[in-house]
């Protein structure tokens, strides 16, 4: 089969065989294809409109110590910061007044924000900017603590699956996690009707092209709105500190081959590509990505919400994000727009 015949068909049928992804995705001979027919579909669909969506990281205390992460609980070079609720509205006017509709509250796993807390946070972002989203991504829940938060005014939830691998899974993270509880929290969360949005790292330590297959396929089945993905970054003070960065053209690949199996999805062009190369988040939005979500923090804390090394982005106001994110879009050849940017639903 010629290069273009291998991209065409997984344009027309949204899927390949195993054997054809593992070919796709272990050669950069059909990387120009690829971003062509991605970069098509997704015109065909979303036209040239970037969506915004401003991050809030608003604790990084995590009782989690996922292996590649540089906020795990036994990091004790990090130093610890919690935002306030005043702090996290104050983020959240900033950032409505710069044009942002939609509100990314993220954290480690911190239990010092109890149901009540973060509900009542929620439910006050909600009465203030009622035009807004509201997103969440604190990590692993039960269902009453999801429905709690649902009902206080979050519609939407990032959750990564990480790796659809269970034995991967259990190289980057300690005993205590596992991925059939990642799995339920994600049913869970479509069970009470969030948008979820999921996704992995590329090039994380341990990982092939088998378990990336394995990936897409439970893409497949769980069916999210939103897909992120970004390369894996080393850490010096985790467990892997001695494994390399994942690659930009594996993950330009793979957003594009995203792209062509989901053409409905909402897919960021993420801060970790933006960090691997300078040119890394125009280079998603080429290939495929259409949500680029830029930092809301307060300055004082960025550096601290330290995932991986030379984070991009941590010593510059949401302002000057703002404008800087507007010129680097438009060079890429597309537009932000200011609106909630709901998923365009496919009609099946
Ligand atoms: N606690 C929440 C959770 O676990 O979903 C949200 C915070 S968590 C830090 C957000 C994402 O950061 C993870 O899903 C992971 O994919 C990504 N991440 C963590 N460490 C990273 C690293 N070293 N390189 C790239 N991405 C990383
Ligand atoms: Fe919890 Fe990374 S280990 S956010």
């Amino acid at each position: 089969m010629k290069n273009s015949e291998l991209i065409e068909k997984l344009k027309c049928d949204r899927n390949l065989s195993d054997d054809e992804f593992k070919v796709l995705l272990e050669s950069d001979a059909f990387d120009e294809f690829l971003y062509r027919a991605a970069d098509e579909k997704r015109r065909s669909i979303y036209g040239d409109e970037v969506y915004i969506r401003g991050l809030i990281e608003f604790t990084n205390y995590c009782r989690n110590n996922c292996y590649y992460c540089g906020i795990r609980r036994d990091n004790k070079k990090v130093e610890r910061y919690r935002l306030t609720k005043e702090e996290i509205l104050t983020c959240c006017e900033e950032g409505y007044r710069l044009g942002f509709r939609t509100f990314v509250l993220q954290g480690g796993e911190d239990s010092y924000y109890t149901d009540t807390l973060l509900c009542g946070i929620i439910s006050e972002i909600h009465e203030h900017f009622s035009d807004c989203a509201i997103t969440l991504s604190v990590g692993e829940n039960s269902k009453e603590s999801y429905r709690n938060f649902f009902n206080a005014g979050a519609t939407r939830y990032l959750l990564r699956h990480e790796t659809a691998d269970a034995e991967h899974y259990q190289k980057l993270h300690p005993y205590s996690m596992s991925l059939d509880n990642r799995k339920r929290c994600l049913y869970t969360l479509k069970e009470i009707e969030y948008q979820v949005g999921s996704g992995f790292m590329v090039g994380a330590p341990y990982q092939k092209t088998e378990f990336l297959i394995e990936d897409l396929r439970f893409l497949q089945k769980l069916k999210p709105d939103m897909i992120g993905i970004g390369p894996y970054i080393t850490h010096t003070d985790t467990p892997f500190a001695s494994f390399e960065n994942g690659s930009m053209l594996l993950t330009l690949r793979l957003i594009s081959v995203l792209r062509l199996m989901f053409p409905y999805a909402l897919i960021p062009s993420t801060t970790a590509l933006g960090t691997i190369h300078s040119q890394g988040r125009e280079l998603g939005l080429k290939a495929g990505a259409n949500v680029i979500m830029p930092n809301l923090s307060p300055v004082g804390v960025r550096k601290l919400y330290s995932l991986y090394e030379n984070k991009i982005c941590t010593g510059e106001e949401a302002a000057q994000c703002r404008g800087c994110l507007e010129q680097r879009v438009k060079s890429a050849g597309y537009r932000i727009v200011t609106s909630i940017g709901n998923r365009i639903k496919e009609i099946e």
